[in-house]
């Protein structure tokens, strides 16, 4: 699928530093369209694309040592301003004749900084400010045609060439510990490249539907919905395309939460007359499951038998071309412009098979997370759904360690319940990434009454993160632990003992399978 062909777009050149998918996320934010590009892009598709303004990101490199990755001179002479960060700052200055030297020291974290031109950047921000810094090489003249506009300490930390529109930082405006970061951006976007605020949800999904509608003409549809957000987003997307043209698949493996599958049905057949096939494979699946402990064994059993399932069901669509999938824009951008393999063990079930040589539809490809919610909230889905924390395709099945039964779901599905009923009721659902209940595979002595039991321990998990690469275990506070800790005992059959996963990851991993 095409990316979007909005108005006005600004083009990130890609030099590797890791905060750079936050770049596009900020000027996402503040409504332009962007898109990241591999640093080594010719000119020509560059420009092409028409941009309003080029940022060139950080990178680990430094701009003189051998083979350091560049851009062409012409880039600056193009007439588009340029916004250099870091990486980007100290290539411009190189590129454009000043003088980029190693520091004697790293400058990390923290930094005072001071404004030495309001014009430009800092416009309306205070001259003092505290900054984000990380790097080690620093430009210690400025090209001709350019002004220093910051420093920190006594070394440059911005500079610009107001005529051809040139600008370089060193400090980070993207990262969250420059809360006036913002304000560079816009600074940027609004004055500098003189963008609007055309990128909102209602012009997203209007260009969306459009590219869907012009992809698939009068083709057929299909769509595996999982109960997550980004399948729902995009089954919603193509339904406000095509209409009746889309079946949606919706398996139901017995894995989910509580609720969950109710709320797909109602959301999609319901509320929105979408086709849907609601497959009930809950019996396959637990049968095929019976005796297996293994992790890995049970992944993959349960994402043969879903595939399995799936091509029997696909069979019954008839003349389908296309295949909606919610792929998201990192996944691109990591198999775009990163040169290391990614690591990745998760199978991730929720494809309709190979054979059936479908053309894919990914409406949500260029789009964010945060976008892909925004996208369903304009599209009338609701917040459950939205705002669902992510969900492993395999679902409860790893989370329950041991044998997976029908009793063990159930206990599990219950307490899971009650973890983000508390985690609601006390406000704290959309500040954590993932909170759930694993059940473990120990019994162990409790009291209830004056009868001795002998029972099964839920453990709570809550972890925060930004994109499930690292995460933090959560501090609930005592009181909503003590809470779901006494609601999970009294109310969930069998179960006598909850304990609280205090790992963070790495070294642990958020699932405990
Ligand atoms: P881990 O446990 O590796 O999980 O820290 C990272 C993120 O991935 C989710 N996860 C999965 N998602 N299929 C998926 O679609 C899977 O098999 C799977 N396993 C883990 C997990 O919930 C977390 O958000």
């Amino acid at each position: 699928m095409n990316s979007p062909q909005p108005e006005e777009m600004v083009v990130v050149l890609d030099f590797g530093a890791q905060y750079n998918q936050l770049i596009a996320r900020r000027i996402r934010e503040c409504r332009v369209y962007c898109e990241i590009l591999p640093h080594d892009t010719p000119l020509e598709q560059i420009l092409a694309r028409r941009p309003k303004g080029i940022v060139l990101s950080g990178g680990p490199s430094s701009v003189y040592e051998e083979n350091a990755p560049t851009v062409p001179p012409e880039i600056f002479e193009a007439g588009i301003p340029v916004l250099g960060i870091c990486y980007g700052m100290q290539l411009m200055a190189h590129v454009l004749g000043g003088k980029v030297r190693p520091g004697e020291q790293r400058e990390y974290g923290r930094t005072d900084l001071t404004v030495l031109d309001e014009r430009g950047l800092f416009q309306g921000l205070n001259p003092r400010l505290i900054a984000w810094m990380s790097h080690g090489d620093r430009v210690e003249e400025v090209p001709p045609g350019f002004v220093p506009t910051a420093r920190t300490g006594s070394a440059l930390a911005a500079m610009a060439d107001y005529e051809r529109k040139l600008f370089g930082v060193q400090f980070h405006p993207e990262v969250v510990h420059t809360p006036w970061g913002m304000e560079v951006f816009r600074n940027f976007l609004y004055q500098q490249c003189q963008c609007s605020e055309r990128w909102t949800p209602a012009s997203v999904v209007a260009q969306l539907v459009a590219a869907v509608r012009e992809q698939v003409g009068k083709a057929k549809v299909a769509c595996a919905l999982s109960g997550g957000v980004d399948s729902a987003v995009t089954a919603a997307l193509v339904h406000r395309a095509v209409g009746d043209q889309l079946t949606c698949v919706f398996m139901d493996h017995g894995f989910l939460r509580k609720g969950e599958a109710e709320q797909v049905v109602q959301t999609f057949r319901e509320n929105f007359h979408v086709n849907l096939i609601h497959v009930q494979a809950q019996k396959r699946f637990l049968d095929r499951l019976a005796g297996v402990t293994d992790p890995e064994k049970k992944r993959r059993i349960i994402g043969e038998e879903y595939a399995a399932v799936l091509e029997e069901e696909s069979r019954k669509l008839g003349e389908v071309q296309f295949l909606a999938q919610g792929t998201l824009y990192p996944d691109v951008i990591e198999s775009g412009t990163r040169q290391a393999a990614r690591i990745k063990t998760h199978h991730n079930v929720g494809g309709l098979p190979e054979t059936l040589k479908l053309k894919l539809v990914e409406p949500v490809r260029y789009l964010f997370k945060d976008e892909v919610r925004a996208v369903g909230e304009e599209l009338g889905l609701p917040g459950e759904i939205v705002w669902r924390h992510p969900f492993p395709g395999p679902g409860l099945a790893i989370r329950i360690l041991g044998e997976v039964t029908e009793e063990r779901l159930e206990a599990l599905r219950e307490a899971d319940a009650i973890i983000i009923e508390e985690i609601m009721a006390a406000g704290l659902y959309r500040r954590l990434f993932q909170a759930f209940g694993v059940l473990a595979p120990v019994k162990s002595v409790g009291v209830m009454g004056d009868q001795r039991t002998y029972g099964n321990t839920v453990i709570v998990r809550a972890v925060t993160s930004d994109d499930a690469m690292t995460a933090d275990w959560a501090h609930l506070p005592y009181e909503v632990l003590g809470r779901m800790s006494t609601r999970i005992i009294n109310e969930v059959q069998g179960v006598n003992r909850v304990a609280y996963d205090i790992s963070s990851k790495p070294p642990a991993t958020i699932e405990w399978e």
